[in-house]
């Protein structure tokens, strides 16, 4: 196996191309696997960000392949991650109209069974600058399990009556539903330096939450700046992540030693300016 980047207990981060670790990782052996894979939407245009023009290029691993290349390569780690993830295990796949209907369809080659999808509507999404089309506010969440029988974790009682307070579409004591109003990650999340498609904490928290439990395997194939690491570390479950680029896989461990010498101190107000409101040390809500 590939010697790991940052190993910690409960972190592990690996810098490769995913598909060279996930068929080294053993079969069956992942409860959810997290992945904002590529978008392929990168290329010599502009678009508008806090009120300025930047450019549409994220990096080398975000240019398009052309449509039948982008897609195969879809096929072939959604196809990757099936083999390590156990057969109750879920699969979540992040992605805008540029490449989520090529991961449905690809989900569906590989005979995933969908449950879900998410659409997450960023009330604070950047505007549109050429005012010749829709805003684009909202990213969609796929989310499939092996099979039709297989019996999935869905922690619903805790989707359902939560605080849920940064939500406000969400009505408390009523049941989650499928469109979650979640802003774009906050400053403090970038404090140690951007990575150009981070997500929010708050959205992987709920991702987390919701489909798995204390002491369970995620992985992230596509890891970047590590949220969904942050949000497995600090709910009590173990984290794989992989990138094949050093920058994002440092910016990683910045953060996660951050979170994890304030949890060590159990420092409530850190966690509670930084990452939520009601956390509780060692608590699986
Ligand atoms: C959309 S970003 C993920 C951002 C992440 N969710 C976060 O919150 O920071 C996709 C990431 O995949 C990485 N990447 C692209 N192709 C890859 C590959 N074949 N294997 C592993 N990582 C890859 C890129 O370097 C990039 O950091």
């Amino acid at each position: 196996m590939q010697k790991s980047y940052y190993e910690k207990p409960r972190y592990k981060l690996y810098q490769a191309n995913c598909l060279d670790i996930l068929k080294e990782l053993p079969e069956n052996s992942v409860d959810m696997i997290f992945a904002d894979p590529p978008y392929f939407l990168s290329s010599g245009s502009f678009t508008c960000q806090n009120g300025k023009m930047v450019s549409v290029k994220k990096g080398d691993w975000d240019l398009s392949n052309g449509t039948k290349k982008n897609f195969e390569f879809h096929v072939e780690w959604i196809k990757a991650c099936r083999r390590v993830l156990k057969p109750n295990g879920t699969i979540w796949i992040s992605g805008t109209y540029h490449s989520v209907y090529q991961c449905g369809f690809a989900l569906e080659v590989n005979k995933y069974h969908f449950l879900n999808d998410i659409a997450w509507f960023k009330p604070n999404a950047s505007p549109n600058l050429s005012c010749r089309f829709f805003t684009a506010s909202h990213e969609t969440l796929l989310w499939a399990k092996k099979g039709e029988r297989a019996k999935h974790t869905f922690n619903y009682e805790q989707m359902k009556n939560g605080d849920w307070t940064e939500d406000q579409l969400k009505k408390p004591g009523l049941q989650m539903r499928s469109v979650w109003s979640i802003n774009t990650p906050k400053p403090i999340e970038k404090k140690f330096g951007k990575h150009p498609t981070q997500k929010s904490f708050d959205l992987l928290k709920r991702i987390v939450m919701a489909s798995t439990n204390k002491g369970d395997l995620i992985l992230d194939p596509f890891t970047g700046s590590s949220t969904t690491g942050l949000a497995a570390y600090l709910y009590g479950r173990n984290f794989i992540g992989i990138d094949t680029e050093k920058q994002y896989l440092d910016l990683s461990i910045k953060r996660f030693e951050e979170l994890d010498k304030n949890m060590k101190n159990k420092q409530q107000s850190f966690i509670k300016n930084n990452y939520e409101n009601n956390y509780k040390n060692n608590s699986d809500k």
